[in-house]
C-alpha cells in the first residue's frame, strides 16, 4: 500500500521502519522538512516529503505528531490522497506535560480523536495510541502465538476499521474492536488498557472496565 507518515518521531519512525520493512511504499514528513529525514529515508528506503506531500496518492496517511500541533497543519492535507483514503490518529492529550489546556477536550467533552478529527476535517481510526513506540520494532509476533499483544482500534467507519486491523495484524498485533470514535476515552492516557501488553482477551476487559471520567493527571 502507498503510505504517508506525518510525524517522523518515536512512533511516526517506527511505524516507517516496520511498514517499509513490510513492503509498503511509505512517504514520511516532520515538521523541519525533508531535508531533516535523511538517516531514516537511508535506514528504511522511505521518501521523505513536506508535511503538504505526506498524503499524495495515499491509501492510508498516518497522523503521529503532538496533540497539541494537529490544528498547525496546513489545509489541503489530504489533497491528492487516493480516493477512499484512510487516516490513522494515534494521538494522545498530555495537558500537563506537554499540550497545555485544549478546550474541545476539555469544555466539549469531544475525545482526543474526535477533536482531531474536527481539525484535519476527516474520519480518523485511533490506534496505536497506547502502545510503547518500541513495541512496534519488538513485539510484533506471528498470528496465533501465544503472546501476541492486542491493540485496541476505534472509528465510525467499518470499512476502513477493517482495513486498519487488517495492517496491524501485518505488522504483528491482533486487534480489539473498541467500537466508534465516541467510545474511545476507553482507550485514552490512563485507562486499564493504555499501555497494555495483553492479548484479545485482556484487552476487551481492560476497555470494558474503563471509566469515562478523564483522570486528574489527565485534566488541562
Ligand atoms: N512515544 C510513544 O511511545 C507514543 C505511544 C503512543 C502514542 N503516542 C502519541 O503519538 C503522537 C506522536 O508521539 P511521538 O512520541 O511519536 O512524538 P515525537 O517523538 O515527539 O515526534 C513528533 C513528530 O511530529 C513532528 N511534528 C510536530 N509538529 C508537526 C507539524 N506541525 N507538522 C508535521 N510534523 C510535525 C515532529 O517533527 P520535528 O521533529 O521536525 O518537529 C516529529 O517528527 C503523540 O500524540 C503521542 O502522545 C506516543
Amino acid at each position: 500500500m502507498k503510505i504517508g507518515i506525518i510525524g517522523a518521531g518515536n512512533i511516526g519512525g517506527n511505524l516507517t521502519r516496520r511498514l517499509t520493512a513490510l513492503g509498503h511504499d511509505v512517504s514520511v514528513a516532520n515538521s523541519r522538512g525533508p531535508q531533516t529525514l535523511g538517516d531514516l529515508a537511508e535506514e528504511t528506503g522511505a521518501t521523505p516529503v513536506p508535511v503538504a506531500e505526506a498524503a499524495r496518492g495515499a491509501e492510508i496517511v498516518v497522523v503521529t505528531i503532538p496533540f497539541k500541533n494537529i490544528p498547525d497543519l496546513p489545509a489541503g492535507l489530504f489533497d491528492g490522497a487516493a480516493e477512499g483514503f484512510i487516516v490513522i490518529d494515534t494521538g494522545n492529550y498530555y495537558p500537563q506535560q506537554r499540550d497545555g489546556r485544549i478546550a474541545g477536550v476539555e469544555d466539549e467533552g469531544l475525545t482526543e480523536s474526535r477533536w482531531t478529527e474536527k481539525h484535519l476535517g476527516h474520519p480518523v481510526i485511533k490506534a496505536f495510541n497506547g502502545t510503547y513506540a518500541q513495541d512496534i520494532l519488538e513485539r510484533p509476533r506471528p498470528a496465533g502465538a501465544p503472546d501476541r499483544v492486542a491493540l485496541p482500534v476505534a472509528g465510525d467507519d467499518e470499512t476502513a476499521k477493517r482495513t486498519v486491523r487488517a495492517l496491524i495484524d501485518e505488522l504483528g498485533f491482533d486487534t480489539v474492536d473498541a467500537g466508534g470514535l465516541d467510545d474511545s476515552w476507553r482507550q485514552q492516557p490512563d485507562t486499564p488498557v493504555y499501555g497494555l501488553r495483553e492479548g484479545v482477551e485482556g484487552v476487551t476487559k481492560a476497555l470494558a472496565s474503563a471509566s469515562p471520567t478523564r483522570p486528574e493527571g489527565f485534566r488541562g
